[in-house]
């Protein structure tokens, strides 16, 4: 019964990203910033390389393609897609919520499908906050390294939901135990523990004590893009206007999570609206180490094909690669060098 009800939502999920209107109105506030231009660059386009280590592995681009499905039917193909993706541009990829593998399973191979046909991507496994609260109080956390075997992931996302739990009616909306199971879950399975929201940002205060718990990597999914308190609005009928915008965006987000970089040795990944290599190249600027993105991306496998996929995403990196040339940046890490400035200072 359980098992049905998630797999139900699974698919109401993925139909309404696709086919329905489910954006914030807010910005993720790339546009509030515009790269410096640098008059006397000294950078030789052809020799700027994008590759780096990972999680123990060589991948071509900083970018991931963030948590989205497993567990239904449609899961299995479209998992095979993206995971064609993440192969083909050999760039790390994350599974959707695996709380179906703790169900049944029916869908595993919905999930293990991503290793059989990315092998040497890193691939990050998936539970939600709810989930992992729940398996804190019940002294079952171990199975959690089930979920690890099933992907033989390099890293697992947390992804924390509280907005959507809370708009949507079959919500869990008590989170007692949230910091306690994290600090138990990393303490648990043996590869690094990152975590993640879901479009409604983690900002400095929240990171700092989720750092303080051993967490290895923030995502900060900010607002900007994908609304999931939306969608679960969608879902229900019951429309909340005055949560609609709910979320901090992802350009602040990132801006301030940076600031525990001088005191944390951690990843951060900006996600949430990242839609062109300008917001990449943007989000390198203001602290990030990767870049990813969601419903673009499915979006793009769903209507485009893997092709032109993969094409769109190495065409967002060539104008990472224009940036870095027009910036004076020979690294990406150079583009944290006073490369942006904020559109209020340039007039
Ligand atoms: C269809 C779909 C399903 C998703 N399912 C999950 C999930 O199972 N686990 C998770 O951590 N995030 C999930 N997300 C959230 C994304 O990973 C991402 O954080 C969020 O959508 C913001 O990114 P975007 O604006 O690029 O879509 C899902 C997103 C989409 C579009």
């Amino acid at each position: 019964m359980n098992e049905d009800k998630t797999v139900q939502r699974k698919i109401e999920h993925i139909d309404l990203c696709i086919n329905s209107e489910v954006e914030y109105s807010k910005s993720a506030g790339f546009e509030k910033y515009e790269f410096k231009h640098n008059a006397v660059t000294s950078i030789s386009y052809e020799k700027l390389d994008l590759s780096r280590l990972f999680l123990d592995k060589k991948i071509d681009f900083p970018f991931i393609i963030s948590s989205m499905t497993g567990g239904a039917n449609e899961s299995l193909n479209i998992n095979k897609k993206l995971a064609e993706v993440a192969a083909c541009l050999n760039i790390p990829i994350g599974a959707g919520s695996q709380r179906h593998v703790l169900e049944s399973n029916t869908y595993d191979e919905s999930f293990s499908v991503l290793r059989k046909i990315a092998p040497n991507v890193p691939i990050f496994s998936n539970l939600g906050i709810s989930e992992v609260i729940s398996l804190y109080n019940s002294n079952q956390l171990n199975i959690t390294n089930k979920l690890v075997e099933l992907l033989e992931s390099d890293a697992f996302y947390i992804h924390l939901n509280t907005a959507q739990e809370l708009f949507q009616v079959e919500g869990n909306k008590d989170f007692s135990n949230l910091l306690e199971s994290i600090a138990e879950l990393v303490n648990t399975i043996k590869i690094p523990v990152f975590i993640k929201e879901v479009g409604n940002g983690i900002d400095y205060n929240a990171a700092k004590q989720l750092l303080e718990l051993g967490v290895k990597g923030i995502d900060v999914a900010g607002s900007g893009g994908t609304n999931w308190q939306l969608i679960e609005m969608k879902r229900s009928g019951i429309i909340n206007e005055e949560f609609l915008e709910w979320g901090l965006p992802t350009t602040y987000c990132v801006k301030e999570v940076n600031k525990l970089k001088t005191e944390y040795d951690f990843f951060i990944i900006a996600s949430g609206g990242i839609k062109s290599g300008i917001d990449i190249a943007k989000s390198f600027a203001l602290g990030a180490d990767f870049a990813a993105s969601a419903n673009i991306i499915l979006k793009s496998i769903i209507n485009s094909g893997v092709d032109l996929t993969v094409k769109n995403i190495k065409d967002w990196f060539d104008d990472v690669k224009r940036v870095m040339f027009l910036t004076n940046a020979n690294r990406i890490e150079d583009l944290r060098n006073d490369k942006l400035i904020k559109i209020g200072e340039l007039y």
